[in-house]
């Protein structure tokens, strides 16, 4: 059973105990911060390394991590008892390193693979995974090399853990403040490959609709629904009970997962609300947005006049579920073929969705890979082009950090 607060959201944390991490310091004033984190984490029952930047020692002293962590902390590649070799020996038996905070600095170097200090020298000598929380002004983590930095970070598989947006130690406000260690706590069973949904019943959509003109023709679109299908896979990976709600598609039905076929925009309405109440909803599919209002029951004959077609509008499903008393946390999809940041932002404010992911439509359909971009409160999250499946894995990440 979880040490986590409960999230009153229905998942199971798994437990920290025995797991051995790192906790990377780095010169920043949210460094008080991680002597909180190094404080739950000991509590949670993990074995905790913290490793500190020559920067991090002048914002908080080497005693207090180690009177918190119970072990001499780790600062310089010519100090310790390591023989010369704790950048080494530092990763060795752990099972996550988590930069905490993080600042542009050390992201960049990071980015390089330099390894001119103890801490990024093991960040550069680990086999575990490892995970950042930036802290930073504003205007540093706008700034066209901190985002080019986190590209490759993201592209090398370096987990990138907020930053929140708000008021600043600098006295601006806006995106750069170190996520709380509490939410970073929350972040971490699902790095160190636990269940981040376990408990969580969770619904996806996907592939196209077909709506019927006559009994052999009908009105659909090129979805093939492998994102859709990849999603469902990688929230069932997760320890999520996951339910697809599938247009036509000749894909296979994921591992573990229970699929419901449907056809019409209005059978996977019917469906997806069968399946509420539900703790996720992630509406992948490409949904027709019109049906025939009339569809012929025989055959439509060829004439040598043009035919005129009726539609009307199909219910936005996802629009629905997410406007309910019961909503849960509800994922949209927007597959735009311009101005992709401006259409999907303001398809997120519309349908009141906390995450939206997006993406350029010509550039996806039919594909293997996809890249994508994550908008939430927080701002945009591009995710570099990758494999389909990898993609859904780190949207499962997102959004289950955003759901603590
Ligand atoms: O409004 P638009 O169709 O562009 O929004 C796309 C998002 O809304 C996708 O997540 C899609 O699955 C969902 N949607 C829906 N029902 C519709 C239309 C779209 O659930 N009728």
């Amino acid at each position: 059973m979880g040490i986590f607060p409960e999230t009153g959201q229905g998942i199971e944390r798994v437990s920290l105990t025995d797991k051995n991490i790192l906790l990377g310091v780095t010169g920043g004033i949210a460094a008080y911060k991680a002597a909180e984190l190094a404080r739950l984490l000991v509590k949670a029952g993990a074995r905790v390394q913290v490793a500190m930047s020559e920067a991090a020692t002048r914002f908080v002293g080497p005693l207090t991590f180690q009177a918190l962590s119970g072990k001499p902390v780790l600062t310089g590649l010519w100090q310790g008892e390591g023989a010369g070799m704790d950048h080494i020996h530092a990763s060795r038996g752990t099972d996550l390193v988590l930069v905490a905070p993080a600042s542009a600095d050390f992201l960049a170097k990071l980015a390089q693979g330099r390894a001119d200090d103890l801490l990024s020298a093991l960040c550069l000598a680990r086999a575990c995974p490892l995970a950042v929380a930036p802290a930073m002004n504003r205007e540093m983590w706008a700034a066209a090399a901190t985002q080019r930095n986190l590209v490759q970070l993201r592209a090398d598989g370096v987990h990138v853990l907020g930053p929140a947006a708000g008021e600043q130690a600098c006295g601006e406000t806006g995106p750069g403040r170190m996520l709380e260690p509490a939410e970073l706590m929350a972040a971490l069973p699902g790095l160190l490959g636990a269940g981040l949904l376990a408990g969580a019943r969770v619904v996806v959509t996907a592939g196209p609709t077909y709506e019927p003109v006559d009994p052999v023709r009908g009105l659909t679109n090129l979805s093939s629904g492998r994102m859709g299908y990849a999603v469902a896979q990688a929230a069932a990976e997760a320890g999520a009970t996951v339910c697809l709600v599938s247009g036509p598609t000749c894909l296979a039905t994921p591992p573990g997962v229970r699929r419901v076929d449907v056809r019409t925009a209005h059978q996977m309405h019917a469906a997806v609300l069968a399946e509420l109440p539900c703790d996720v909803f992630i509406a992948v599919a490409a949904v027709a947005d019109y049906r025939s209002d009339s569809a012929a029951p025989q055959k439509i004959k060829k004439d040598t006049g043009g035919l005129d077609l009726h539609l009307v509008p199909n219910p936005d499903i996802l629009a629905e579920v997410a406007a309910r008393p019961d909503a849960p946390f509800c994922v949209g999809f927007a597959a735009e073929t311009e101005r992709l940041a401006e259409y999907a932002e303001a398809k997120r404010l519309k349908k009141k969705l906390p995450l939206l992911v997006g993406n350029l439509a010509q550039d996806t359909l039919g594909q293997d890979s996809a890249e994508l971009v994550l908008f939430d409160d927080n701002g945009a999250h591009p995710l570099p082009r990758a494999a389909k499946l990898a993609q859904a894995r780190s949207l499962i990440a997102h959004l289950a950090l955003l759901r603590t």
